[in-house]
């Protein structure tokens, strides 16, 4: 299947809590067939992850990949394109730190938003196979932001302050090396 439209903030299914996959969807064709559209849209849109809800498919699966090496947020480990099912997320220290995050369902824009930066990440894999993560600094904001659309919630919503909300062109007067 092709590329997907990215669905955009005020479409009703970006704010829908979508529904866990069952069971009997692991390894099914149908589930093989949307991480293939999300992979395939991804990559053509650029970023870090995606929702299914983002692609207009209320179920609990979301991708992300990290590229690594060094970057505005200090040295990445690198992650592969990484598919998440049913995840869920414990804050392991509730100390936060804010990143400028984007969104494809937000396109152009950037908000400064403060998250817990210490987090285990439990899910399973397209197959049904457990996951278990630990992660820190950025990547736990990353993975916070991409499960959030499963509950219906964008970076937005958690803007400490509006004023932190600005064009991606405007991003170099708040962040000088943007
Ligand atoms: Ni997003």
């Amino acid at each position: 299947m092709p590329v997907r439209p990215i669905l955009r903030m005020g479409h009703p299914i970006l704010r829908q809590v979508a529904a866990p996959l069952p069971k009997t969807a692991f390894g099914s064709a149908a589930l093989m067939a949307l991480i293939t559209d999300m992979v395939d849209t991804l990559a053509e849109a650029g970023g870090i992850g995606l929702a299914a809800p983002q692609i207009g498919v209320s179920v609990r699966v979301a991708i992300l990949q990290f590229r690594g090496g060094p970057t505005r947020y200090g040295h990445l480990e690198p992650m592969p394109l990484s598919v998440f099912v049913n995840p869920t997320i414990s804050v392991l220290d509730p100390s936060t730190a804010g990143y400028w995050e984007g969104c494809l369902s937000v396109p152009g824009l950037r908000g400064l938003v403060e998250r817990p930066q210490s987090i285990r990440v439990q899910a399973r894999d397209p197959e049904g196979n457990p996951i278990d993560l630990i992660r820190s600094g950025f990547p736990a904001t990353a993975f916070q932001h991409e499960f959030d659309h499963l509950d219906g919630v964008l970076y937005v919503d958690r803007l400490s302050d509006s004023r932190q909300l600005v064009f991606e062109s405007e991003l170099h007067h708040v962040l000088p090396d943007a």
